[in-house]
């Protein structure tokens, strides 16, 4: 089996493209290993401060942000950063040729309880000037020229994709390596399993109740098919899972907070997942429109999320329009 190296480079992936990926997935291994010993390490809990976004960081959240922001500065190839735990962008090498997004740590409410978490990564190239602002970062997902996830699960996989499609590699531990594991992940284009956080059901915009309430009516409904559902609270396990055999992967509106436009965030969330989702042969939507194809307006912007398998979100978006 390859390692990312070798098959970045069968690819023709431009020379530095691929030393970053090298760089940010040799940090996630990092990562790994730090979870591996979690416990130990006195490294659960609360970091006792709130990110940008009002919500509670977990020690993890800001050392894997610190671990990763320090791994993109030493690799002299990235001009500018922005993370989920970083209020605004934060430039980096002068001269560096990317602008990397990241969600260091998502699922982090996972961790406490030894479950699934992952680091999200989005890179595009970076403009032609000195000194990096927010706005710099806000172009839409279609840009991106990598983007990908590393799982910390029972076997540490990465999924990336630059734009030939979306491979899946998983870390030998004992070399050190990424190893190809799938080179042409599928996501078959019809399903019968969703995910979805129910107890928000009260909350959700009429469409998404009736395209739900239609699922969940099994054979004899309008679906003539019964659905399971699975939930694994991190969108990256989701979205794994979702790459892996299929299925509907929605994060919807909903009016507890009518302001909030969703929770997941676009430019660090929905867009990598997006890219990735799109190159196995699935869509990717807000409640309307392609997630790629959104302007984003904020580092930190939120968007309703609707992805996975193509004939699924095509129902499910078809709800949306009536
Ligand atoms: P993060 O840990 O990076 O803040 O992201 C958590 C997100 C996402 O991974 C997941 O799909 C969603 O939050 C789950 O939230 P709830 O369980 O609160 O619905
Ligand atoms: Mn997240
Ligand atoms: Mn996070």
């Amino acid at each position: 089996m390859p390692t990312l190296a070798e098959h970045l480079n069968s690819q023709n992936v431009p020379d530095r493209l691929s030393a970053l990926l090298g760089d940010i997935t040799d940090c996630c291994q990092d990562i790994a290993a730090l979870l591996r010993h979690g416990p130990m390490n006195d490294i659960l809990g609360l970091a006792g401060a709130e990110n940008v976004q009002g919500e509670d960081q977990k020690k993890l959240d800001v050392i894997s942000n610190d671990m990763l922001k320090d791994a993109l500065a030493k690799s002299g190839l990235v001009k500018g950063i922005a993370s989920e735990e970083e209020e605004h962008c934060v430039g980096s090498s002068k001269d560096g040729d990317f602008l990397v997004l990241f969600d260091p740590l998502d699922g982090s409410s996972n961790i406490d309880i030894n479950s699934l978490v992952g680091t999200i990564f989005s890179v595009y190239a970076a403009p032609d000037k000195d000194n990096i602002a927010d706005a710099d970062f806000l172009r839409p997902g279609h840009e991106q020229v990598a983007a990908g996830y590393v799982l910390y699960g029972p076997s540490v996989m990465l999924t990336l994709t630059t734009g030939q499609g979306t491979q899946m590699y998983m870390l030998e531990q004992s070399r050190g390596e990424f190893l190809l594991f799938d080179d042409k992940v599928q996501i078959p284009v019809d399903t019968k399993e969703f995910a979805i956080n129910a107890s928000n059901q009260r909350h959700w915009a009429a469409p998404m109740q009736t395209y739900i309430a239609d699922l969940l009516k099994g054979e004899t409904g309008p679906r003539e098919k019964n659905f399971n559902m699975r939930w694994v609270a991190a969108m990256v396990g989701d979205v794994h899972r979702v790459l892996s055999r299929g299925g509907i992967f929605t994060y919807p509106w909903d009016k507890k907070n009518p302001n909030k436009a969703g929770k997941l965030r676009l430019m660090y969330e929905a867009n990598p997942m997006g890219f990735l989702v799109e190159q196995a042969g699935g869509k990717a939507f807000t409640d309307t429109i392609r997630i790629l194809d959104v302007a984003p307006d904020n580092i930190h912007q939120r968007v309703p999320v609707i992805l996975g398998s193509a004939h699924e979100v095509d129902i499910c978006v078809a709800y949306h329009k009536t």
